[in-house]
């Protein structure tokens, strides 16, 4: 039999931060299980992974830091490959979207679909800063959302009420740039007619048929993944722009495309191509072998990019024409922290470098208690607590307390020389029935993404020998019955080979060291499925201690490092406005005015109609306090005025200047009154 061969993916991550832990559960850390399983079972795979370095993602990073955008790839490239690296994370390659082999890779792809009419050009008006002379993208512009009226929403999406809008959308929309208000230019793009895609998709996604033809097995797709596709579908495919206004990213390589790039999501997934190129190149391979023809690509991603990879991607990739499509598209939901979601903003997060450099030999600890709660079909919730009790109630007491025991026992009876295995009982038959299975058992459930089952599978099987120590008691029978304490030490080893080998994916250096313990230089998963790995007079050596417990003060420390480096909950205030000179300041005139009447303005709930004693006159204004104040309640009042606002009708009724309100976190409005009893007039400066 051929064994199936695979190119598997692990999304690139942004290069504008560090790794936490919710990107190694849900992403990197089971694509890598996935992959030493495969590696182990002799099938030909390359395992794909770089930085994504364009995009308003890095942009607005470099903002933030007041560094460039080529600064900030190259800092994040480099924490993040070195993180990866210190980790364990077995990638063929980490590559990067800004390499020129990038470039030439994306721009080709792009000419080939452009070439092959599977594009649309279209002139579309787009704000644009005049200031800064450009085009702004959708996260570049603020403004009042349509839907809950939240004054800071983005153009693509408002954070308060969650909806999805586009930047024309936005009322009152303001450059990020400029502080301006922008205008609207038309720009010519280049658009994925998604819509064209509809049937053939859906066939694909429920069916797995490409064209009638059977591609992948449906079932095997996370429930999660097809149903976020199939409601995208459901609601209708529309045209998706695949260029943009920017100066940074792949430049579009046609004439008269000038400051144009490639739209981010369609550059970054064809970084996995030009990675594998890389890579090929390399390593005197051919790149075209781990795209084309009878082979599995296999993409690990988090939740929020499954469209991108299982409905944008495949389009692009059928489009080119000779390349595969994804066999499978794993996504994980998300991991909190702490009872509280992951936040860059608020640093509420356990960034993996932090921890690798803290705790560099508790990798294992911390790769076993990810997989134990990875968020494989509903988020899941990382804590210290439950770091600690993983460790030391599973890894210590289990794994670590049953190998320790056999191999310390076979030193200390027969010099670390595996006896010989003699008569058997019905429980130890049962035994090793059981064992026998385990590697199959282990390896359908790797085989079907189902990593989080598969590691307790694997624990299960050191609570099987833990327990069949603690029930046949060796160390009392001894003295007693010598010959069946042989079959039974004999029997415990042979369950520590099998360990040292099925935990190989999941927790490669405490294998190694099992391996290294008994002496044993297998690696492949055919070995695990022999009845007997041992044999007896093998010679084993003494072992150490796997794993130190975790103390009670170490949870309350990690803890307390959170709670102390936590930042103070994102503010709903605006940003700070532009600076002005001193000259605009005081083209204001604001002063002290005393309000004499008030009354409501007809069939508008939220005016009053006041006249105000300004000091030099008495004039009306109109103000939309009516929510907050009832007019016999504003009577008599001394408030801030700006006098010389332009006069406008409100409702008929013109309003010679403005009340100036201030508005707390709520909402709610308060007048701004003098602290001393001040009449009317006093001017504000
Ligand atoms: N950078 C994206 C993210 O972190 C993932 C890109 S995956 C790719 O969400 F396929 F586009 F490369
Ligand atoms: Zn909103």
């Amino acid at each position: 039999m051929t064994k199936e061969k695979f190119t598997v993916t692990a999304a690139l991550p942004y290069a504008n931060g560090p790794l936490h832990l919710g990107h190694v559960a849900g992403v990197y850390l089971p694509a890598d299980i996935f992959v030493r399983f495969l590696r182990m079972n002799n099938h030909d795979v390359a395992f794909i992974c770089g930085s994504d370095e364009h995009g308003a993602a890095i942009t607005l990073r470099a903002k933030k830091e007041g560094i460039t955008p080529q600064e900030i790839v190259d800092k994040y490239n480099k924490i993040i490959g070195k993180s990866f690296q210190d980790f364990g994370i077995s990638f063929d390659i980490f590559h990067r979207t800004s390499a020129e082999i990038h470039h030439k890779t994306a721009q080709d792809f792009f000419l080939q679909l452009e070439k092959n009419g599977k594009f649309i050009e279209e002139t579309t008006e787009q704000y644009f800063d005049e200031e800064f002379q450009q085009f702004l993208a959708d996260r570049y512009i603020v403004g009042e959302c349509p839907n809950c009226h939240n004054e800071n929403a983005y153009g693509d999406q408002c954070e308060k009420c969650g909806s999805s809008l586009n930047p024309t959308d936005l009322i009152n929309p303001t450059s990020t740039l400029s502080g301006k208000k922008p205008i609207l230019k038309s720009t010519s793009h280049w658009f994925l007619p998604m819509d064209r895609h509809e049937e053939w998709l859906k066939e694909w996604i429920l069916e797995g048929k490409l064209d009638g033809v059977q591609q992948h097995e449906p079932k095997t797709w996370r429930n999660q993944v097809t149903g976020q596709c199939m409601s995208w579908i459901n609601n209708g495919l529309k045209p998706r722009a695949m260029t943009r206004d920017l100066d940074w990213g792949v430049k579009v390589p046609l004439p008269n495309a000038d400051g144009k790039v490639l739209y981010v999501w369609l550059d970054a997934p064809i970084g996995y191509i030009s990675a594998t190129k890389q890579w090929a190149l390399d390593n005197n391979k051919n790149w075209e072998d781990y795209w084309k023809g009878d082979r599995k690509l296999v993409h690990f991603i988090g939740k929020d990019n499954i469209v991108f990879h299982a409905i944008i991607f495949p389009i692009l990739l059928k489009d080119h024409g000779d390349l595969i499509l994804p066999d499978n598209v794993p996504a994980y939901e998300f991991l909190n922290l702490e009872g509280d979601k992951f936040s860059t903003s608020r640093n509420w997060a356990v960034w993996l470098h932090e921890y690798l450099e803290k705790y560099p030999t508790k990798i294992d600890e911390l790769k076993y208690t990810l997989t134990a709660i990875a968020p494989e079909s509903k988020d899941s919730e990382f804590t210290w607590k439950e770091y600690q009790a993983r460790v030391n109630n599973e890894l210590a007491d289990i794994l670590g307390n049953f190998v320790n025991r056999a191999l310390v026992l076979t030193q200390k009876y027969y010099e670390g020389i595996v006896p010989a295995l003699g008569e058997l009982t019905t429980e130890d038959e049962q035994v090793l029935n059981i064992l026998q299975e385990f590697p199959d058992k282990i390896a359908s459930l790797i085989y079907a993404y189902k990593l989080r089952e598969a590691q307790s599978e694997v624990m299960n099987l050191a609570r099987l020998g833990n327990k069949y120590l603690a029930d046949n008691e060796p160390w009392k029978l001894v003295k007693t019955d010598a010959k069946r304490v042989e079959t039974i030490m004999h029997i415990a080893l042979q369950i520590t080979a099998k360990l040292s080998l099925l935990l190989e994916p999941f927790l490669p250096t405490t294998a190694g060291k099992l391996r290294s313990f008994l002496n044993l230089n297998l690696t492949s998963w055919e070995e695990i499925t022999k009845n007997s790995i041992l044999n007896a007079g093998h010679h084993t050596n003494a072992p150490e201690i796997l794993f130190q417990k975790i103390e009670d003060s170490f949870v309350e420390q990690e803890v307390a490092d959170l709670q102390a480096t936590k930042e103070v909950p994102a503010t709903n205030f605006p940003p700070q406005k532009p600076n002005v000179s001193f000259d605009d300041f005081t083209k204001m005139d604001i002063r002290l005015g005393k309000i004499i009447e008030a009354e409501k303005v007809p069939k508008a709930d939220k005016l009053l109609k006041l006249t105000v004693d300004t000091g030099i006159d008495t004039r009306t204004i109109v103000s939309g306090i009516a929510s907050y104040y009832n007019p016999e309640d504003v009577v008599g009042k001394t408030v801030s005025v700006l006098l010389n606002l332009e006069p406008r009708k409100i409702r008929g009724v013109e309003s010679q200047g403005m009340i100036l309100m201030a508005e707390n976190e709520q909402g709610e409005l308060s007048f701004v009154s003098p602290e001393k009893e001040f009449g009317a007039g006093g001017e504000i400066r």
